[in-house]
């Protein structure tokens, strides 16, 4: 009787195998219905100036310290040039600047020279001028001289040693006037070098000053003061929804003066002082607010724009009440700048600068990490800004700086903000442990979530100021996994998770370049390179559905998410295998009667140590295969340390 009852038993199952408890290894998802919308600008991107992510970074200028206010006492990235005939001096002349917000200038003396021995200065760029065959660049150079000298004066792209020219060209009509002079310079063929300086000669003697010069490569889109164009175009690679700006720390600044204060970031480049940036340099704010909102605009993506907010990085706060509110009003006109008509003052100002049409704006973020505030002053400033800016705006969502991973008793109580940003940097242990939960605690009729900043570290959290610039300055496979895992439970969390965004986005590799790791995107003057990180983030950005599925998992470590197109019934499952060996996972996809029987797997992995750099950017790339024989229950082998995507067709 006994062994009929288990016949029974096996047959029923062998007839409906999608119902039998698979042993082993499961990973079960319903795609019987969704449980809810996948937010549809989950994906999103992070950017402050760090690393050099501007100037020396995505902002294709490539003179370094083109105003020459990088340092105050010494003409720092520019250097004589003469032979052992020729003879100059240079000198910083803040007596003799172009212009109040320019303050100083580069007085360049020729003492001795011929057209045989050119005397001049030079710039070495930001680690190297990246020199491009058959590539024209544009050169502007604010410059006046004294009553004895006119020109010419000779602009070259020049190799290090100064043997090769490889692009050159010359202007003259210098007055005792500042005037500002623009050349395009044009190279030949050769072979891509970034070993290369910007020269200005003189081949007599004379004196002139320069008040600015600027050199720009072929940018994205042709934008002038653009983008350089490998390093936008792995972003849109991304297929990102959102752009979060200006930070970070970089928008609260190391003080209140030295924050990033947008109406100085506006107008002609010569019109920008600059600032210094809290990671130890000067930013020139040569990417200002216009930019970043064009920036938004080229990737097709909603701008989060972070208003500063009173506090800044080294402690200093503003009391909330009437001292606050000099920057309520700076928050106020920065949003009519971005989104007023031109008949408001600052919409007039934005099309004066050259794009009349309003930008969309949705999202104001009010400072940056404010539970470092000791004073304990953001409720209060929080609510200031929320008020004027609900009062003006009431269809902007404000997000919050404190999220539910600070102390219940540091958040915001006295409002209810629409958003706050969380902030998750972590081992990738932790990821791993965290993951399956995070958020399940959460009030689904709490606050929507922002991750604004997140990262997987491979071990423990570096403090940045005491980072050994002998790590390398992205992450290998192992983050990408800890990355994998938690991009996992953001995106089955996605009702309630709305947007999540990787930081820091970029890093020159450069010796000195660097502030923090691991950082997703590396670079140098000529060449980009994305780490595992980056291709993790891209396989879960570009393959994602609008409705969410229910998982399940059992007896596996393995971790995942499913989500599903509502046109086409696409499945999209994410499967994460942490371990060190190789899973044969039963994937059982439940409440559908059948799928194609060919989909596809992209699959990221190798060793866990394994990663990418300048000189081997391929190591650690997704690779896309046929899956076969795909079934509503089926087997499907995950390798050692590996990120998959499947993508499930239902059968047509
Ligand atoms: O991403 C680097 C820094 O980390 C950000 O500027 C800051 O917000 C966070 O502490």
């Amino acid at each position: 009787m006994k062994f009929m009852k288990k016949l029974a038993a096996l047959i029923i199952c062998a007839s409906t195998v999608s119902d039998c408890l698979a042993i082993g290894p499961t990973f079960t998802l319903d795609a019987g219905h969704s449980i809810g919308k996948v937010s549809p600008i989950l994906y999103g991107l992070m950017t402050e100036e760090i690393n050099h992510s501007y100037d020396g970074g995505l902002y294709a200028e490539l003179i370094q310290n083109r105003a020459f206010l990088d340092d105050t006492k010494r003409l720092i990235h520019w250097s004589v040039v003469n032979d052992t005939v020729s003879g100059a001096t240079i000198a910083l002349d803040p007596t003799n600047s172009f212009n109040d917000k320019l303050t100083t200038s580069l007085r360049l003396t020729v003492m001795e020279a011929d057209k045989k021995h050119p005397a001049g200065v030079a710039n070495s760029g930001y680690w190297g001028i990246p020199v491009l065959p058959k590539t024209e660049y544009r050169a502007a150079i604010v410059a006046r001289t004294d009553s004895n000298f006119s020109g010419p004066i000779t602009v070259s792209i020049v190799s290090e040693d100064g043997h090769t020219v490889f692009a050159s060209e010359k202007f003259s009509g210098l007055t005792t006037n500042w005037k500002q002079f623009e050349l395009t310079l044009k190279t030949g063929r050769g072979a891509p070098t970034s070993k290369a300086h910007f020269v200005i000669t003189l081949d007599q003697p004379g004196t002139i000053w320069l008040g600015l010069v600027s050199l720009f490569p072929p940018t994205w889109n042709n934008q002038p003061n653009g983008f350089r164009k490998d390093l936008m175009q792995m972003l849109v690679d991304l297929n990102p929804k959102f752009l979060r700006f200006p930070g970070g720390n970089y928008v609260e600044g190391d003080t209140v003066e030295t924050r990033f204060e947008w109406k100085k970031t506006i107008g002609p480049i010569a019109e920008r002082h600059g600032h210094p940036c809290p990671w130890g340099y000067r930013s020139t704010d040569g990417l200002g607010l216009l930019e970043f909102l064009e920036w938004c605009e080229d990737m097709k993506v909603e701008p989060v724009l972070a208003v500063y907010a009173g506090y800044s990085l080294k402690g200093a706060h503003v009391n909330p009440g009437p001292d606050l509110e000099p920057f309520v009003q700076e928050a106020l006109e920065e949003i009519e700048y971005v989104t007023g008509d031109t008949n408001t003052k600052w919409g007039a100002q934005r099309a004066k600068d050259g794009h009349p049409a309003p930008f969309h704006l949705h999202y104001v973020e009010i400072g940056n990490e404010d539970w470092f505030d000791k004073s304990k002053s953001y409720d209060a400033r929080f609510a200031q800004f929320y008020d004027a800016i609900k009062a003006k705006y009431p269809q902007l969502k404000t997000i919050s700086t404190i999220g539910n991973d600070q102390p219940e008793t540091a958040r915001v109580h006295s409002r209810s903000p629409d958003v706050t940003d969380e902030h998750y940097y972590r081992s990738v242990d932790t990821f791993l442990h965290m993951s399956p939960d995070y958020a399940k605690k959460y009030d689904r009729n709490g606050p929507e979530i922002f991750v604004g900043e997140w990262a997987a570290y491979e071990t423990s959290f570096p403090p940045w100021d005491k980072l050994s610039q002998k790590e390398p300055p992205t992450p290998n496979l192992k983050a990408a996994i800890g990355d994998g895992v938690f991009m996992a439970a953001m995106e089955r969390n996605s009702d309630l998770i709305k947007m999540q965004c990787y930081a820091p986005l970029f890093v020159n590799v450069n010796p000195g370049g660097r502030q923090w790791r691991p950082n997703m995107i590396g670079y140098d003057a000529i060449s980009a390179y994305g780490s595992p990180s980056y291709y993790a983030f891209q396989m879960f950005s570009r393959n994602v559905g609008d409705e969410s599925l229910s998982t399940a998992s059992r007896e596996t470590s393995v971790q995942g998410c499913a989500t599903r197109d509502s046109h086409t019934g696409e499945i999209f499952l994410k499967l994460v295998n942490p371990q060190t060996n190789a899973v044969s996972l039963n994937i059982e996809v439940n409440g559908v009667a059948s799928l194609a029987s060919t989909g596809s797997a992209i699959t990221l992995s190798g060793n866990a140590d394994q990663t990418n750099s300048l000189d081997h950017p391929r190591n650690v790339v997704p690779v896309t295969t046929a899956v076969r024989q795909v079934k509503p229950q089926f087997v499907y082998t995950l390798p050692p340390n590996s990120i998959v995507v499947l993508k499930l067709k239902p059968r047509s």
